[in-house]
């Protein structure tokens, strides 16, 4: 992917254990690798005029840091917090105090199954949620952002 100085900055976050994609449970998230998924985001950007950056964490702080270190930096947030989703205040405070659109990304419905998922922490502070469209969510993500920064 090549940075072009004047192009938005879209930051890609992905939480605990997304870097198993492939391997983890591929009847739920599918048989692609999550270097599958940021490869799709990044032409999806490309093609956009946007800039892709990409951090996979199982840290909670780490992911916290980056979405702090995006402040003024980046223009929009696309996160996949992974089970962070579902009890991380810590996560939506962070989130809570970064300025731009904001977009939570779930490869599955986390909605339609089991009842502890049903409840998402980000989404009060995301713009926009995308889920249950599998590996294509990456896609319509930047589409998404893209939108919402008024460049499309
Ligand atoms: C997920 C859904 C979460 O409930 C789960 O903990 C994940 C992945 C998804 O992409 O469908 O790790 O965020």
């Amino acid at each position: 992917m090549s940075a072009h100085v004047d192009n938005p900055v879209v930051l890609l976050l992905s939480g605990p254990n997304l870097n198993l994609l492939g391997e983890r449970e591929p009847k739920i998230y599918g048989p692609e690798t999550l270097a599958d998924h940021v490869a799709t985001a990044a032409a999806a950007a490309e093609d956009l005029g946007l800039d892709l950056e990409h951090l996979q964490s199982n840290h909670e702080g780490v992911i916290i840091d980056a979405i702090h270190t995006a402040r003024r930096r980046c223009a929009a947030i696309i996160i996949n917090p992974g089970a962070l989703t579902h009890y991380a205040w810590s996560l939506h405070d962070a989130l809570a105090a970064f300025d731009g659109p904001v977009i939570e990304l779930h490869l599955s419905d986390p909605k339609s199954r089991e009842p502890w998922r049903h409840v998402s922490v980000v989404e009060p502070v995301a713009t926009l949620t995308i889920a249950g469209h599998g590996g294509d969510g990456y896609r319509m993500a930047i589409e998404a952002a893209a939108k919402e920064l008024g460049v499309t």
